[in-house]
């Protein structure tokens, strides 16, 4: 097993940073897409605080997503792009922040403690192959600095999924 212990007393950007370095040591030399996916939604889920659920959505079809590895509750299998948050990024290829899920029209509750989100899309070629998706039972839970880590996250991971 890998250990990474983060330090209470780490500022939000120090954590972000120093989840990008794990997950780039642990994937740097593996080609194996879930096996990556696996080892990053269980990095996320060591290092960010105040999450109920972390992982994945990648795409099925051109206007669908499918679950893939996350730490959390069991979740909605099939998303269809015109649906949730991770429909709407994957759609628009643009990160949103939802300060209050119960605020956001379409939301999807695959977890009724979850009250913010996050979702990162993850490009390649030129296309959204996947999105990362974070969930928080607390309202607001994430801000720029974490859309920017997370960003940087999915950056890393667009040739190694
Ligand atoms: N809430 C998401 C669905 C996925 S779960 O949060 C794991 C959405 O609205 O797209």
């Amino acid at each position: 097993m890998f250990e990474f212990v983060p330090d209470p007393a780490d500022s939000r950007a120090d954590r972000l940073g120093q989840l990008l370095e794990a997950a780039d040591a642990i994937t740097r030399n593996e080609s194996d897409a879930v096996a990556n996916m696996a080892n990053v939604a269980a990095l996320i889920w060591q290092f960010l605080p105040e999450l109920n659920w972390a992982g994945f959505y990648r795409m099925a079809s051109e206007d669908e997503l499918v679950l893939g590895p996350f730490c959390g509750k069991p979740a909605c299998i099939r998303i269809p792009l015109d649906s949730g948050v991770c429909g709407v990024a994957a759609a628009e290829g643009a990160t949103q922040i939802v300060a209050d899920v119960h605020d956001f029209p379409g939301h999807i509750a695959c977890d009724a403690d979850s009250r913010s989100e996050l979702v990162v899309p993850i490009w390649r070629g030129g296309k959204v192959i996947a999105v990362i998706d974070l969930d928080s039972p607390r309202p607001s839970r994430f801000d720029e600095t974490d859309a920017e880590g997370i960003e940087a996250l999915a950056a890393l991971l667009s040739d190694r999924i």
